[in-house]
């Protein structure tokens, strides 16, 4: 038997990953940049064991439903042959936050059981090279091996070895903070990020635009942070969440995320940026709504949203770190 445990933190894309150039190797079709946030963390076990015929998978305590865990053993796979690890895996893994809500669980989840799964399996990567093992788990994932602010560089290898994030800047010196407003009780999504923008791939009129304004987008994000100007890395994520979402919406049938609560929040959200706190938000593959900010100002943000009809909770964060082992 070989074991190793390690944690994750989840990440909020600011300038959001929608599409992808290969979905067997799970290549994105453009570049992302995130905030990778302290508060929402995966802890997750690998140990392969001479003794199972099958791998395992306990999400949160309960053993998961049959397509979680195919795909985790589809991409226990990719570890395996690439440490001529032979065993099956037993896997435990669990969130401090709701599951499924598009809270983003399956990037700290695939960060977390890149690292995890590859030292049970004898392997010492480097952070790079966990990167793209955790891409091919979720694209999101490749992100949340590191801390701060990360950037994924799509790549242009066709086997995706150069399709990888890396740590665009620690922002130790950035005291910012995301406040998150769960919408809807934190109930499971109807469609699935994954499902979703294949969709929007393949019927949305709005697609096209929406890739190519993703490297103009990744720009002016980068410009803003070297700059630690709040006001201009929130315009743009918020464009980027919108420019998002309206090519979502406008595919056939259309995915829209939003519940009325998502678009209180966006009021209340431009509401506390005309009285003069610096306030954006920005939306994943579900109703939540997340809000970039100084630090000193989240107590304002939460007690604002947590007003908002139809929000059940409301969480914050400050920046977090890379994934590490745990003992
Ligand atoms: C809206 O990483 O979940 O959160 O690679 O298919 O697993 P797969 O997709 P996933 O997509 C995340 C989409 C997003 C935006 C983002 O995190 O960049």
């Amino acid at each position: 038997m070989s074991t190793a445990a390690a944690r994750a933190c989840a990440n909020i894309a600011l300038v959001k990953y929608w599409g992808k150039r290969d979905p067997d190797l799970n290549l994105p079709a453009a570049g992302s940049l995130s905030l990778t946030l302290a508060a929402l963390t995966t802890s997750a076990r690998v140990t392969f064991d001479d003794a199972l015929d099958r791998d395992e998978l306990v999400l949160g305590g309960a053993p998961a439903d049959e397509p979680a865990r195919a795909r985790l053993s589809r991409w226990l796979d990719i570890v395996r042959d690439r440490a001529a690890e032979r065993r099956f895996a037993r896997v435990d893994s669990r969130n401090d936050f709701p599951t499924a809500s598009g809270l983003a669980s399956s990037a700290s989840a695939f960060a977390a059981l890149a690292l995890a799964a590859t030292r049970a399996a004898g392997l010492v990567l480097e952070p790079g090279e966990l990167s793209v093992i955790a891409r091919r788990g979720s694209g999101s994932a490749a992100r949340s091996i590191f801390g701060g602010f990360a950037e994924m560089d799509p790549g242009t290898r066709a086997d995706g070895a150069d399709a990888r994030a890396w740590v665009l800047d620690h922002a130790t010196d950035w005291p910012l903070c995301m406040v998150i407003a769960v919408v809807g009780g934190g109930v499971a999504k109807s469609i699935g990020s994954r499902d979703a923008m294949d969709h929007c791939a393949a019927t949305s009129p709005l697609y096209r635009g929406w890739i190519e304004s993703v490297p103009h987008d990744l720009a002016a994000a980068r410009r803003a942070i070297e700059g630690r100007d709040l006001a201009a890395l929130g315009v743009v994520t918020e464009a980027s969440a919108l420019a998002m979402h309206a090519a979502a919406i406008a595919s056939r049938p259309a995915v829209l995320y939003w519940q009325p609560p998502t678009l209180a929040c966006l009021t209340a959200v431009r509401r506390l940026r005309d009285a003069g706190t610096e306030a954006y938000a920005t939306m994943d593959a579900g109703p939540h709504v997340k809000v970039l900010a100084h630090a000193a100002d989240a107590d304002r943000i939460a007690a604002e949203l947590a007003a908002v009809a139809g929000v059940s909770d409301v969480l914050v964060s400050g920046i977090g770190g890379g994934a590490e082992l745990l003992a």
